[in-house]
């Protein structure tokens, strides 16, 4: 109300103030004319009797002189007339007026003697007369005497108090409207939105909201400010989960790898520093379903999503990844940002929207029919078009512009995945030189003969140096890189450190293999849930190998059914008792290749279903659509075998799923030989999936193996994935993040 006070006084008082000039000027307007119009009458009415008083004088008819003044005074606001002889005596005066007789008169010598009228404000008992008068002279010219004619002025003065009445009245009907209008405008402008924010704000940070956008739609100063406070909101309400975190931390201090313990060490290193993380897929997808309109969010199947998404719950940094769902701006606030996990908020996404053909030019095109099949030696050819690297380098710098836009003036690391940026570091470090950048390559990197197919090669390769650390999954694969840097540019390679090192600057090229966060062990799949998933696929009773992939002509999954076939030919007594459930999701179907490969796959089940079904028995069970954590979970805990094929593959991280959820050791893990993983998990059964007849024996193996053996094989591996868990994954490319910027540090200054 105050406000509201302070905010109208000012403009009252200038209305005010505006009022009382204009009354001012008016009245003295009014004033003049009024006068002037009295001067003029009290001239024509003293002139209209001139010829009269001349008259009345030559004869000294006091008779007629006094019925001369009586006429004239019934005059509109004449007060009187008094009619002078030649020596100023009074001849005749109007009778109501006959106390004008003693006033003192000392014009009238000058009237006389100069023969010229007097015109003058006289004051007269309590009020003010305006007093004319006009010498009568005779024909020779000498004087007769005068007439004097006196008009009343109240009435002018009367006539400004109404002016400033009408004046009063109209400033007080104005301040009623004003006061009213103010209240309403501002109630309206500021009160209510300012309401409507501070209502949005409080049920935003309680995490009640379900829309992530503020409640204001205005444009101007205020929606910007609105916007200012969301992203406060938002920062808000992901750095109270952190806090939170950290209290937990201190009281818990953990040996393993967890999430308290990787944010604890990102604080000792990286302190208050900001990490962003840079990736094509996003780790929430928001998809509207075509028939029923209902909103899914849903996590895509992706190894960078599953690495990455536990890391950024224990930082509570900013992942910025192409916003892809097709209903991803209904969630976003003004800054296209959204706080994720979207029921327990713990980081910040920023999607960037990529139109339609920059979708199909940069991700479909280059990086899905180029730089993918370039990287996978899977004899899928290639195609680079001008077009889609075009479109591949505006991409890059569009995501450049959003991470420009979200650093901070101070320190900053930014994390960028895979094989879509490999122009961002060098578009980064052009604008934030100080900036330290990391990029994590989620896929095999080749030899220098295949990578020197690329037209670009030499522009990728410029992009990735200027890179602070490389990091690649195994050692062949840097040593790949390493390779082809030294073969394809002119640079150093520092052997001892492992580095490449081009004029000034040095990009560390490192191993970092990938893991998984661990199940908790509350997270236990009940067995009311088992059945049910038994039931509804009808595999009770039987042994059952499980595939989870994307449809991807690198993950070997048409090797794989021909593979069951085989082990069922060899293996007839296996036949009912065997079940195969490949759950698979949908992936790029767009790109011709993997479209075909839908159909490939969907015929290759069909036959050899066919070939070993009896009664409602099939061999295989396929899965074909997105299932979410949560839904393949029970498939992992009941399956005693799971079969990973890839033909090519940076890590798989399914492999580690499968070990991650047997937390009773049971289980046998077929592992393709082309996997990273499989350096790591040396007891798993390595399968060539090209040879389908060991493949074959491989399944065999694994149906046959002892429990004992099983249990020996998968808690070997559960240690592997327990320590080189994703969190010591993150820890390592922190420490050496930590160890560039405090060399950076110590650089002396050119
Ligand atoms: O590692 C390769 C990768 O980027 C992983 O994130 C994931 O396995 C796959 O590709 C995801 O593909 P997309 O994001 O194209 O669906």
């Amino acid at each position: 109300m105050r406000r509201i006070f302070f905010f109208i006084l000012p403009i009252l008082i200038i209305v005010a103030a505006g009022f009382v000039v204009f009354g001012m000027v008016q009245a003295r307007t009014d004033e003049d004319k009024l006068m002037d119009e009295l001067k003029r009458k009290a001239k024509a009415v003293a002139e209209s009797m001139e010829l009269s008083v001349q008259a009345v004088l030559e004869m000294h008819n006091s008779r007629n002189a006094n019925y001369l003044v009586e006429k004239f005074q019934t005059r509109d606001r004449l007060q009187g007339c008094v009619i002078y002889d030649a020596e100023s005596k009074i001849v005749a005066i109007t009778e109501r007026f006959a106390d004008w007789k003693d006033k003192p008169k000392p014009y009238l010598e000058a009237v006389f003697r100069d023969k010229i009228p007097f015109s003058g404000i006289e004051k007269f008992k309590d009020y003010t007369v305006y007093s004319y008068v006009l010498p009568v002279l005779r024909e020779d010219g000498s004087a007769l005497g005068s007439v004097e004619i006196i008009y009343d002025t109240s009435y002018v003065l009367g006539r400004l108090g109404e002016i400033w009445k009408g004046i009063s009245v109209t400033l007080i009907v104005l301040f009623i409207l004003i006061i009213l209008a103010s209240v309403i405008v501002l109630r309206q402008m500021f009160l209510l939105p300012v309401l409507r924010l501070t209502d949005w704000f409080k049920g935003f940070l309680r995490g009640e909201e379900a829309h992530h956008r503020h409640p204001l739609t205005d444009k101007d100063e205020l929606g910007k400010l609105a916007n200012e406070v969301e992203q406060v909101a938002l920062s808000l309400r992901v750095a109270r989960r952190a806090i939170v975190e950290d209290a937990q931390t201190q009281l818990n201090k953990e040996e393993v790898w967890t999430e308290n313990k990787l944010r604890s060490f990102i604080q000792a290193k990286l302190g208050t520093s900001t990490m962003l993380v840079v990736s094509n897929r996003e780790p929430y997808m928001h998809m509207a379903d075509d028939a029923t309109g209902k909103i899914l969010c849903i996590r895509p199947a992706s190894g960078v999503v599953t690495a990455i998404g536990p890391i950024l719950r224990a930082l509570g940094g900013t992942w910025i990844a192409h916003g892809a769902g097709n209903a991803d701006r209904k969630f976003v606030n003004s800054k296209d940002k959204i706080g994720v996990p979207p029921e327990d908020n713990r980081y910040i996404l920023r999607r960037v929207w990529l139109t339609k053909d920059e979708e199909e030019e940069y991700y479909y095109g280059f990086s899905n029919e180029g730089l993918w099949p370039l990287c996978h030696i899977t004899h899928t050819r290639p195609i680079f078009s001008e077009k889609d690297w075009d479109t591949y380098q505006k991409v890059n710098q569009k995501f450049a512009d959003a991470v420009i836009e979200e650093l901070p003036s101070g320190p900053a690391f930014v994390f960028i995945q895979d094989y879509h940026f490999t122009l961002l570091p060098a578009m980064i470090k052009a604008k934030r030189p100080d900036v330290v950048v990391a990029l994590f390559w989620h896929i095999p990197w080749p030899n220098p003969e295949v990578f020197s197919v690329c037209p670009y090669q030499k522009q990728i390769l410029n992009g990735m140096l200027a890179c602070d650390l490389i990091g690649f999954h195994v050692q062949y694969h840097c040593n790949n890189f390493l390779e082809t840097a030294n073969r394809l540019l002119e640079c150093r390679l520092n052997t001892e450190k492992f580095s490449i090192v081009r004029g000034a600057h040095e990009t560390l090229v490192r191993a970092f293999p990938i893991s998984i966060a661990l199940p908790s062990p509350e997270d236990v799949i009940l067995e009311k849930e088992l059945a049910k998933v038994r039931k509804e696929h009808k595999l009770e009773g039987k042994i059952v190998a499980v595939g989870v992939d994307r449809i991807d002509y690198t993950k070997g999954i048409g090797e794989r059914i021909l593979a069951v076939d085989r082990f069922l030919e060899k293996n007839p007594e296996y036949k009912k008792k065997f079940v195969f459930v490949q759950i698979g999701a949908p992936s790029r179907t767009h790109i011709k290749r993997y479209h075909d490969l839908g159909g490939e796959i969907d015929e290759l089940v069909e036959k050899v279903n066919w070939k070993h079904s009896d009664g409602d028995y099939k061999p295989i069970i396929y899965i074909k659509r997105h299932l979410s954590t949560e839904e393949i979970a029970p498939f992992y805990a009941l399956a005693d075998i799971c079969i990973v094929s890839s033909l090519h593959d940076g890590m798989n991280l399914v492999a580690k799923e499968y070990v991650a959820a047997k937390q009773d050791e049971t289980g046998v893990l077929l592992l393709s030989c082309f996997t990273g993983a499989i350096r790591e998990f040396t007891e798993a059964i390595s399968i060539n999936p090209y040879a389908t007849e060991e493949f074959a024996d491989a399944i065999r193996m694994a149906v046959t193996m002892s429990p004992e053996e099983q249990r020996r094989r998968m808690a070997a591996m559960r240690k592997i994935v327990q320590e080189n868990n994703v969190y010591r994954w993150a820890g390592s490319i922190v420490s050496e993040l930590s160890g560039i910027r405090n060399r950076d540090h110590e650089k002396p200054s050119a």
